[in-house]
Order: C-alpha cells, then structure tokens, then sequence
C-alpha cells in the first residue's frame, strides 16, 4: 500500500455490492484513469465496515474521510473534489441524527465510539483478496511466531491464559478444547471450521470471512500445530458464495505463499485446507451433525460424550471451532494473552461480534467488549428505534435464546448474563423490536422456524415444537385458553429436559421468554381477544369514528370486497364480518378516520 498516496477504500461486502459497490469501484477507478492519477491513487476493495444501514461505504485515507451512502455517479465528483482539489464531498458525509452535526471521520461516529475490533480487525482495511494486505497487517506473524518461538503446549496454554471461550454459542473455554484435542492420540487428526451460521438474521462469520479469510486460514492452521493435525476442513453453506469465492482465493494464495501445505515456513509442519459446502439446515451448525454431514450422512446429532475431540469426522479426533473464535486467535499470539485478557469482564474475556437487525437505526455489524450493557448497544452503538417508536424487546441469540425487556437493558453482555436473564448470546445474533411487534407472534415465528430445522431424530424436539407452535398458533387467532398458557409452559420444559441436542433443547427459550417476560401480552390474546400491537390479523378490526369521517367516498371505493357503506358526506361503515384486512381502506383516508382495534 506504500507507494500510493491516498487509497480509496470501498465496501465489498455482501449488503453493499447489494447496492451497486463494485460499479462504484469501477466508476473511481475510471475517473482516476480519466485524470491520470493511477500511480498515486489506489482503489481497494475491501470487507464490510459494519455500518450497513448507511452503505454503500467508501472510506479515503490518509485523512479517514467517512462517505456514505455512495452511489456510482458519485465517483466523479469524489475523484474530482476530494481527490484534486482536497475538498470533502460534504453531502455524502454522515450526519449525526442528534445534533445534525456533520462528522467525517468514523472514529467521532456513535456507531463506531464505543466498538473494539479484534475478530473484525481487517473487515474494511484490507483486500481479502490479496494474501500481502494482510501479511502487511501482521498476518501470518502469529503462525510464524508459533512454528519458530513455541511449542504446542506453549500456544495451548496461551489461549488458556487468554480466557478465550467459543464465540459459536457453547462458550466453552478454547483453549481448553484444544488441549483435548492435543491430548487424544491418533494418526489423523483434523481441524474443522464451523462457518455454518444457520441463525435467522446473523452475518457475522459470512463477514469475517468475506472481509478478512486469512484470519481464519492462520488460525487453523495454529490451531493443526497445537493438536498435531495436518488437515484442516470449513464447512460453510453454500448460499455464502461471495465468502467462498474469497475463502478459495485465499487457500490458493496462501498455498503459493508457502503458508498452507508441506513445511510451512521451513519448519518441517504441514497443514493444509479444504472446503465442504452445507446445503443450508440450522442443525447442521451443531458440530456432531456437521461432522455427519461431511462425512456424506444425514446431518443429524448425535449424543456427547463422544465429544468430536475424542471421536470426531471419520472417527479421528477433531476441533470445531467457530469463525469467529478462530479470527481472535492471530492476534492473542501476536498481542499476548494478557493484553486479551484485560478486555471484557471478569467471566467473558475480549470481544464479541453481533448482528445488529430489526427496529434500530443503525443495522449492521459491531464487535464490543463483553461487558458492553444492552441499552449501550441499542441506544449508542445502535442509535436507538427506528422511526421514534418504544423500545419493546430484543431477541438474543436466535431461536436458540429469549426476548428480553426494558428491565434487562442495563444487563452486561456476557455468556453467563444473558443466560442468567432467560436468554444467550448465541453466536450473536441481536433483533430489536418496537412496540408493534406482537410477541406472542414473535414467539410463533421462532418456532415456525424450529418446526423447520428439526431433524425430527428424536421425538420432545420433532412432536413437541409442532405442539407448540400449534398451540401458539391458536391463540394468535383468538382461540387459545388460559389453560393453553400452562401447556405452553409445560411442554417447553418437557421438551428442554428431554431432547437430544442443543437444537432442541434451547428451542422453547423464545416460548419461556415471552411467557416471563410478556404474560400481560399472551393474555390480552387468550381473554380479551386482542392483540394491541395489531399483528395478529384475526383479531384486529377496522374501525370507522364517525366523529372523523366527513364521508369522502374514498375508501368505499377502494374496498376490494366492497364492504364499506355510506353516503357521501356522511360517516361510513365498515361490515366486519366480510372484511378481509387488507388495509387499503386506512391507507386511502385522508382524515385519519380509520383505525385498527
Ligand atoms: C442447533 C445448533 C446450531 C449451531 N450452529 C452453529 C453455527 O452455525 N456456528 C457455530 O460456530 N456453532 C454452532 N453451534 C455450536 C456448535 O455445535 C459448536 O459448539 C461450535 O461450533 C464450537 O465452536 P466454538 O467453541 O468456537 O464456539 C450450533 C449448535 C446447535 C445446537
Ligand atoms: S433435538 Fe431436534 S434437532 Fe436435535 S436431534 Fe432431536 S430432533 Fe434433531
Ligand atoms: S376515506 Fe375516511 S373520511 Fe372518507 S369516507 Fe372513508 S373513512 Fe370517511
Ligand atoms: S381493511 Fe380492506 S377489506 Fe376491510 S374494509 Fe378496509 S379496504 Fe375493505
Ligand atoms: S456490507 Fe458494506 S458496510 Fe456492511
């Protein structure tokens, strides 16, 4: 990156090539050519920022100028200004939503203040795909460092000391994991890469991945010197493909680099890596299922012990680990265990990455210390409700963990908090709700999802959603009973207790927690017949005030079913018994005289 003078950084990932990036690369690099300015600047394409809600994103260095919003025929004008004359292209800086102050560099940014990014370190830095963008970056220092200064032991007890717990769910103590691994003897061993992500809403191993695949590679590889494996596989779904096609370009380079295959760095260690596609099943993400699924079988579990570490793919001993806990290992090598260990709180050391999506102003990718408070995250980091509305809840760790309230705000992330709450961090999914979403429907949705993914192996999970969801079902129509509160609760118990794997039993949490958490809610729907975030189709109604209708004529006319009447100048009424709630009428009237009850 040394020879050029500035550098144009745009944002390659999945959410802004959605929104035309790689025309905007295109269109900056024409301009440049256009002006004859190819050997002093540089156009780079690079992970996501994070900040997706306001991409696409292109970031100028040296001077860290923030654009976004970018579309391709401002590329011109960026070339021209920013680039020839040195003046900022001031209607495409971020504007923060409080104070209407304009703020070019994103470190001033609420989005970005409170964030430390270890596992995203190179997500909007680099090229992913180019191996010396992150050799440039300290990468491959850290394998470099194990192969020559340490032995196995010496790197296990680094990541022990580190505190480092697996960011795909579990927690379990990393280094930990490895030392068993180690420890089992055999003649093949493997390494695995769990880059399933099967969670509705989350993205955050597809962005490590897409931004920054070395990360991931060196880790692996660390990881294949501390336990004595030579192969190291990712299972990704397939859907990932822009993950893939980098993750491809990055085993090949780091091949001819002679940092994946035989005697890496001259140190007589082999390790390379493979790439197996998963069609897309949330169960699959559990690693025995996973395993199953490599090895050609139906991706079901199956009962620990044996844990993967004793008997894993092909019946060798293997670690799984997750994406993201791979990606924080380089840098406990380089920086030190006691340099991690310092961030994040007492029980949960570093960092974690979350999905931030639903009703918040700021969607998008973020990594905080553990430690970090809900409200913070929601409120500061994520600049609050969308469109002014109430905080209602938020939905930690996917179908796998619970809602939580206005009460749990100020609860500090970490493993052991959240569940202490009813919930879990999960691999770091994070959905936001406002006051119009109905959690009885939430709770529905969930396990709808459920139903889905069951592998159906064993019966609490395959039979007991099913019920669950009926029963659910049934009372966002306005036909559930007090008693079918008591069964919900009853059966989520049975089925948490009883099934086989973590699919299962952690599939009734969005249930639990409502229930906890929404009772009032559930129970407006059982007695009253009312959903008042009117989400529930079958028990709202549209209602004219004849206080407010001056008679317009306008809804009747755009009644599909023709079921509104009146004269004109007249209050109208609607015939509920044949509307069919489509909304067109509250749409059309211009009065506000149409309101939903
Ligand atoms: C239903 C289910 C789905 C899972 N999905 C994932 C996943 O998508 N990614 C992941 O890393 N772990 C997932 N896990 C956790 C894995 O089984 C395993 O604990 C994890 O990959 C270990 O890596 P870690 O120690 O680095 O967290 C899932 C577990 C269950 C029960
Ligand atoms: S709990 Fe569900 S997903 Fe897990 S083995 Fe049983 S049926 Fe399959
Ligand atoms: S559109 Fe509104 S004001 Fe007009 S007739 Fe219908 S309810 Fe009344
Ligand atoms: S909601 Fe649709 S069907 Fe019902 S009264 Fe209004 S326009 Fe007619
Ligand atoms: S995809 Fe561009 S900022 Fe996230």
């Amino acid at each position: 990156m040394e020879k050029y003078k500035m550098h144009i950084l745009v944002c390659g990932g999945t959410g802004c090539r959605a929104s035309a990036s790689e025309a905007i690369q295109n269109n900056l690099q024409d301009a440049i050519a256009a002006k004859g300015l190819e050997d002093e600047v540089q156009v780079v394409m690079t992970g996501c920022f994070g900040f997706c809600e306001k991409g696409p994103i292109v970031k100028i260095l040296p001077d860290n100028t923030f654009y976004v919003e970018v579309k391709p025929e401002d590329a011109e004008e960026l070339i021209e200004e920013h680039i020839i004359k040195g003046r900022k292209v001031m209607r495409l800086l971020y504007v923060d939503p409080e104070n209407k102050e304009v703020i070019s560099d994103s470190k001033h940014m609420g989005f970005y203040k409170k964030q430390i990014r270890i596992a995203l370190r190179n997500c909007g830095f680099i090229n992913p795909e180019n191996v010396d963008e992150y050799i440039a970056r300290d990468g491959y220092a850290a394998l470099g460092k194990c192969l020559a200064e340490m032995t196995p032991q010496t790197v296990i007890d680094e990541i022990k000391e580190s505190g480092l717990r697996g960011r795909g769910g579990g927690g379990f103590p990393t280094g930990l994991k490895w030392e068993f691994a180690a420890k089992n003897e055999a003649d093949q061993k493997y390494v695995v890469c769990n880059a399933d992500e099967g969670d509705p809403g989350a993205f955050m191993d597809r962005s490590i991945l897409e931004g920054d695949p070395h990360s991931v590679l060196e880790a692996m590889a660390i990881c294949g010197y501390t336990m004595g494996a030579d192969k190291g596989l990712i299972y990704i779904r397939a859907e990932y493909p822009l993950a893939i096609t980098r993750l491809k370009v990055a085993i090949k380079q780091a091949r001819e680099y002679g940092l994946l295959g035989n005697d890496i760095l001259g140190s007589g260690f082999n390790f390379d890596v493979e790439m197996r596609y998963g069609a897309g099943a949330f169960v699959c993400g559990e690693e025995t299922a996973l395993i199953h699924s490599m090895e050609g079988l139906r991706g079901e579990p199956t009962v620990k012990p044996p844990f993967p570490a004793e008997s894993g793919y092909n019946g060798k001993p293997t670690n799984v680990n997750n994406v993201e806990t791979f990606a924080n290992i380089p840098v406990i090598i380089n920086k030190g265990a006691n340099w991690f260990n310092k961030i994040g709180s007492e029980k949960a050391k570093g960092t974690k990455v979350f999905a931030l999506a639903g009703k918040i102003n700021n969607v998008g990718l973020i990594e905080v210390p553990m430690g970090t408070t809900l409200r913070e995250v929601i409120y500061e980091i994520g600049g609050g409700i969308k469109d002014g509305k109430k905080f209602k809840a938020v939905q930690t760790g996917g179908p796998s963990g619970g809602c939580l309230t206005e009460k749990h705000l100020d609860t500090p992330i970490d493993f052991d908090n959240l569940i202490a709450v009813g919930s879990m961090m999960g691999s770091g999914g994070m959905i936001v709700m406002d006051e119009d979403d109905c959690m009885v429907s939430m709770a529905k949705f969930y396990l709808e999802f459920t139903v889905e993914e069951s592998c159906g192996k064993c019966t609490p999970c395959r039979i007991g959603n099913k019920r669950l969801h009926e029963i659910l079902h049934k009372i966002t129509l306005g036909e559930g009973t007090k008693e079918d509160l008591d069964l919900l609760r009853n059966l989520s118990t049975v089925i948490k207790d009883t099934s086989l794997c973590g699919l299962g039993q952690t599939s009734p949490n969005p249930v639990l927690s409502t229930l906890d958490n929404f009772y009032d809610e559930y129970i407006s729907h059982v007695e009253d017949h009312k959903c008042a975030a009117g989400q529930c189709k079958a028990l709202m109604q549209y209602v004219i005030d004849p206080e407010l209708c001056v008679g317009c004529t306008l809804c009747s006319r755009n009644c599909p079913v023709d079921c509104i009447s009146g004269e004109r100048k007249e209050a109208h009424l609607i015939d509920t018994s044949k509307c069919i709630k489509c909304g067109a009428c509250m749409e059309k009237c211009k009065f506000n005289a149409i309101s939903i009850q």
